[in-house]
């Protein structure tokens, strides 16, 4: 069987395939559920993961992740959704520990692919400590892959989205510019080393170092772009936030990738469910827009601490930058302002 590049099997690709936010909110607010007292963090608080209280001061943390490959060789494409999926866990402040994985796979493709898919899941989880114990498979005209993974914390020691205070410096701790120069990649303009690279790192040393530091609200960059993930620690906090181009740490190549136009479809819906949540000032360029809009893949965690700790979580973690600051919202409703230039 002749070699198919696994990304020409796919309309949208990582995180980008993320249905728009707008939509998800019309489909799931206010269905009648059945409630849990175990239940801290649920469906209601558009966290990464659930918090399910086991006793004994412990919680259960869990998510799960898939989407179509952005890159064509299968174990890199197996690491990426691997980091990805476990992220979830770590912008909770928790420790993976076990994963299922959910296939997805064509016919059309020789079934050694699936078998490398799932020997790069195995390296990255395994990296995080994490085993796959099991998993799910159907047949699909495209591709998809990635986990549900299981992880734990001290109940009093979880990373929730509601904590960010005025004042807080928030930390982003990989560059952003996956969306734009994957879309990129896909045209043939770039190789996306770099992306790749930064796609295929476990957020656990981001989270590790954080240990011994006050984080006062977690999250992590993915499909809706660090504005929409911004704007959800906003709302569930109750804060505004203003994010400050100037200090942002973009992939090189991502604004050159931008000016050309090469720009991931999610970018727009993100525009669409953002547009009276988020203000930017006129004098931006477009393309600065489509930086700060696109989703990203497998992206940093976002920290919220103070200005003190913040400066010591910089010092541990070298890729790390400063993305800007919380404030009060006064009377208004939760908002994210952009600072330029
Ligand atoms: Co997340
Ligand atoms: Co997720």
């Amino acid at each position: 069987m002749e070699e198919v590049r696994l990304t020409s099997l796919v309309r949208s690709s990582g995180c980008n395939a993320k249905l728009p936010p707008g939509d998800l909110h019309k489909a799931l607010d206010n269905l009648p559920q059945k409630r849990s007292e175990a239940l801290i963090e649920g469906f209601e608080s558009a966290d990464d993961a659930l918090v399910y209280d086991i006793g004994n001061g412990r919680v259960l943390i869990e998510t799960v992740d898939f989407f179509p490959p952005m890159v064509d060789e299968p174990e890199i494409f197996g690491e990426i959704a691997a980091a990805n999926a476990i992220s979830d866990i770590y912008a909770m402040g928790g420790e993976p520990a076990v994963a299922m994985s959910l296939m997805c796979f064509p016919s059309c493709l020789d079934i050694s692919v699936m078998r490398r898919i799932i020997e790069g899941a195995i390296r990255k989880t395994g990296e995080a400590g994490v085993v796959i114990a099991g998993g799910h498979t159907i047949s699909d005209r495209e591709p998809k892959f990635g986990l549900a993974v299981t992880g734990f914390a001290e109940k009093d020691k979880v990373w929730s989205n509601k904590g960010a205070r005025a004042g807080d410096v928030i930390v982003l701790t990989k560059k952003l510019g996956t969306g734009i120069l994957m879309t990129a990649h896909k045209a043939g303009e770039t190789d996306g080393r770099e992306a790749v690279e930064q796609m295929r790192t476990l957020n656990r040393r981001a989270k590790e170092s954080a240990d011994g530091l006050d984080v006062h609200a977690a999250t992590d960059v993915t499909g809706f772009s660090l504005l929409g993930h911004s704007y959800e620690v906003a709302a569930a906090s109750e804060v505004s936030i203003v994010i400050d181009y100037s200090s942002l740490q973009f992939i090189p190549g991502t604004e050159n990738a931008a000016r050309f136009g090469f720009v991931p479809e999610g970018r727009y819906t993100n525009e669409d469910y953002l547009e009276d949540k988020v203000s930017i000032p006129s004098s931006m360029p477009l393309y600065c827009r489509d930086m700060l809009f696109s989703p990203e893949t497998s992206g940093g965690l976002l920290l919220f601490m103070s200005e003190e700790d913040a400066f010591s979580y910089l010092d541990r973690m070298e890729s790390a930058f400063i993305a800007g600051r919380v404030v009060e919202k006064g009377s208004e409703r939760p908002r994210v302002q952009v600072s330029f230039p």
